[in-house]
């Protein structure tokens, strides 16, 4: 494969280090003498956007000081992906593929290449698009870590922080009103948010996706702690999370070409808690935030190391894989196997053996059992 000239483009929700890996593809291959363009919003830039406003082109210049900004100066999307697009025809919003539309903007652009800089949704459709004709490597970004084939995605070390400082202020006005706080992490139908930023910040019950929970236990525990002395509690809860026999609880209606919003949880945790314990409860959802902001020094790195390899991958003329961070190394592994299954917390892992032994209830037992 002879390159001249590359595109990148970030998709689906945004993570922080999207900027980091811009940054290290654009410089990276510039250093080999290639072209960088990058296209706006997914692959909207491509569809409905003249190429005046729908491709930047990435200089040293252009990503200069963007190392540590959050957020994406390509913009993103979850609603563009191209072999569904979604179409207002006679007032109803159809789903229309105009995948055949991107494979010809990528030729008529000149572009050799796609870094797509996605999680499984965004890596997915980078794969079609590389079935039919177009060099892709993927590079693994999502907060909610749930990426098969690779250890880490970056963007998640810097949720987990935010979560983490979260639970810390939440400490000192749940113990001053002797409160029980139920908090609401993202992360969909995995709990990698829920479980590190939990630990890391002394909450007392931990709900992840993988471990369905027992209402009663997790009361019986408030209770507990409330005999024991302690007249507050910090309660975390995967978006995902959902009580044995449940359903996970979402938002909305599913719109085309997007998956169907997740939420809702905490409030329902926070009211039988009340009604149950009759203990004073509030509940705040992390939301959003839990991706806003510049990325930690840990996710610029592993941005840098991801970016950087992807162009050295499709340098040695690899195509259709995701650089996987498999320690030390980082691999170059089929897309396919990346987005094949959500990665979803092992309950066998040391982390959560970590949460059972400092004594944090995990849905299923009383802390004093
Ligand atoms: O996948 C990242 C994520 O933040 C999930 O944790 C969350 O469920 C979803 O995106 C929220 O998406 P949106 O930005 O569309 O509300």
């Amino acid at each position: 494969m002879n390159i001249r000239k590359i595109a990148v483009n970030t998709g689906g929700g945004d993570a922080p280090g999207l900027n980091a890996v811009i940054r290290a593809v654009t410089l990276s291959a510039l250093r080999l003498g290639w072209e960088v363009v990058g296209i706006r919003q997914g692959y909207v830039g491509l569809l409905n956007m003249t190429p005046e406003e729908g491709l930047i082109p990435l200089t040293r210049d252009s990503v200069r000081g963007i190392l540590n900004q959050g957020g994406t100066i390509l913009g993103t999307t979850n609603h563009g992906n191209p072999f569904e697009y979604p179409v207002n025809k006679n007032g109803e919003i159809v789903a229309v593929d105009r995948s055949d539309e991107i494979i010809e903007a990528f030729r008529r652009h000149g572009f050799d290449a796609l870094v797509a800089i996605g999680g499984d949704g965004s890596l997915e459709i980078a794969n079609r698009l590389c079935r039919k004709g177009i060099p892709v490597v993927g590079v693994p970004k999502t907060i909610d870590n749930d990426l098969s084939a690779t250890l880490l995605t970056f963007g998640f070390d810097t949720a987990v922080a935010t979560a983490t400082d979260a639970l810390d202020k939440l400490h000192s006005t749940a113990e001053s009103h002797s409160r029980v706080m139920v908090v609401e992490t993202m992360g969909r139908t995995t709990g990698w948010i829920a479980l590190h930023a939990g630990i890391s910040g002394s909450a007392d019950v931990i709900l992840i996706p993988e471990i369905p929970f027992n209402i009663e236990k997790v009361c019986e525990s408030i209770r507990k702690r409330d005999q024991m002395g302690r007249h507050y509690s910090i309660v975390v809860a995967a978006e995902g999370a959902m009580p044995a026999g449940g359903q996970v609880r979402t938002k909305g209606k599913k719109e085309i070409g997007s998956e169907i919003r997740l939420g809702g949880i905490a409030e329902w945790l926070a009211e039988e808690i009340a009604a149950r314990t009759g203990k004073e409860t509030r509940f705040l959802v992390l939301g959003h935030l839990q991706r806003g902001g510049g990325p930690s020094s840990f996710d610029r790195l592993m941005a840098l190391r991801f970016g950087t390899a992807a162009v050295r991958f499709l340098a040695e003329g690899q195509s259709g894989v995701m650089v996987a961070f498999q320690p030390p190394m980082l691999l170059p592994v089929p897309i396919e196997e990346a987005v094949a299954e959500r990665k979803r917390v092992p309950l066998d892992s040391d982390t959560i053996a970590t949460a059972n032994s400092l004594g944090i209830c995990m849905g299923t037992h009383c802390i004093c059992e």
